[in-house]
């Protein structure tokens, strides 16, 4: 019946992007595992079970380690809608795009936004953000750990501090970095951090692990307005305006994860299944393990897209291990190059977004593709890709310094 289409049948691209990845295929089959019903023990067993899978993940004790049931943003947006009132000032750090989208969501939220901005392609220093919060005081500081449109890391360590001695929170957006370089939450006094499948995770998109501290999980806590309909009788209302979004109530999810097991959403069982996969899998490789995988994979794409005499974006001391910015050659289309990429070779890589839209190339090697064989395929499909569109380039360099990285590794790790 041609009214009900093919049946799916994606071809087998290689997402080598700045994300989503190529789940690891351990994620998707524990995402077919039969449905439960969210009350269901075993269920609550699993819930459990991802709580403190992705305590360890973050590197904390938080008790409030979850899943908020929505992308990366969602878990954005769970944490600002919670914890801010209406006039709170806020100060966000803005190194890329993925800033901005803090601000954005932290005005809608009613918040006072100040925003601290640096040029694409650097960071902040600590300086510059005590300055910031000395001359803001704000109750909220927001920051990417990595930005993936700019594909910069912004250093966190101290960053805690400066906030607890102006008794502002700090709030970490760890989507695009998370198991890919170091995250120790508590050693950095990270107050709240949330991040998403997608990337280094090595699932799917579609649910936001998060983990909050007492200090936040308190002041949220304090708002709990339980929703009619599940309300026990003898239910004392919080203190504060109501949380403006019930689906990111975070106080509604907590008694949802939590003893109370209080009904809100219907649990999108699937989506926990992949992420306790995806926890374990990093877990299992042992996370020091999962970020010398990720820095040796960004090592090995640089050296080859240098080999192949391409510019690389941004400041590379600050540079994500999981993502690579390169500029596109004066004279070459991005977009036919990408074409070429996607239809010769199933590779999909990115641009970016704003200012540096079609001028740069976004390489992601996280998660399940951080491995040899996906950068070695990248690198020979763009040298072939970038020849057939007519740019001159040493044939095979980019292979032969990628694949060089690789061999100096492995000899120097046999030689322990
Ligand atoms: C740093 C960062 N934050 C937030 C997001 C938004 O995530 P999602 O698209 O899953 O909502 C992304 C997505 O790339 C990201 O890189």
């Amino acid at each position: 019946m041609r009214e009900l289409f093919e049946d799916l049948n994606p071809l087998p691209r290689l997402l080598m992007g700045p994300g989503p990845i190529t789940a690891d295929p351990r994620v998707l089959r524990a995402m077919s595992a039969q449905l439960l019903g969210q009350f269901d023990p075993q269920f609550r067993t699993y819930m459990a079970e991802t709580m403190e899978l992705y305590r360890k993940v973050f590197e904390t004790r938080n008790r409030w380690t979850m899943l908020v049931d929505s992308t990366a943003r969602g878990g954005i947006e769970s944490v600002m809608v919670s914890l801010i009132e209406p006039g709170d000032r806020v100060l966000v750090g803005v190194f890329g795009r993925f800033g901005q989208l803090k601000c954005e969501i932290a005005r809608r939220c009613g918040a006072d936004v100040r925003v601290l901005e640096t040029a694409w392609g650097t960071v902040f220093s600590p300086d510059q953000i005590e300055s910031a919060v000395k001359q803001h005081r704000p109750k909220l500081v927001a920051l990417c750990q990595g930005d993936t449109s700019t594909t910069m890391a912004q250093p966190l360590a101290g960053i805690g501090q400066i906030c607890r001695a102006h008794d502002a929170f700090l709030y970490v957006d760890a989507t695009a970095s998370i198991v890919g370089m170091p995250l120790p939450v508590d050693a950095w006094e990270i107050d709240a951090c949330t991040a998403g499948l997608q990337k280094c995770l090595a699932g799917p998109s579609g649910v936001a692990p998060i983990t909050l501290n007492d200090r936040v999980a308190e002041a949220i806590y304090r708002r709990r307005h339980i929703e009619e309909g599940v309300r026990p009788a003898d239910f004392v209302p919080g203190e504060g305006p109501v949380i403006a979004s019930n689906y990111f109530d975070l106080a509604m999810i907590m008694d949802y994860w939590g003893d109370m097991a209080l009904n809100h959403h219907t649990e999108a069982t699937t989506m926990l299944y992949g992420a306790r996969e995806s926890a374990r899998i990093a877990l299992q490789e042992g996370l020091p393990n999962v970020h010398k995988r990720h820095a040796l994979a960004s090592r090995a794409l640089v050296a080859g897209l240098q080999g192949m005499g391409l510019r690389l974006f941004g400041d590379l001391t600050n540079k994500m291990p999981n993502v690579t910015g390169v500029w596109i050659p004066d004279g070459v289309d991005g977009n036919r190059v990408r074409a070429r990429m996607l239809d010769d070779f199933n590779i999909e890589i990115g641009t970016s977004f704003g200012p540096l839209h079609g001028r740069i190339w976004r390489i992601g090697t996280m998660g399940y593709n951080a491995r040899k064989d996906a950068v070695l395929a990248t690198l020979g499909a763009l040298d072939a890709s970038l020849a057939r569109e007519g740019y001159a380039l040493p044939r095979g360099a980019g292979v032969d310094a990628a694949s060089d990285v690789y061999a100096g590794a492995a000899a120097a790790s046999s030689a322990k």
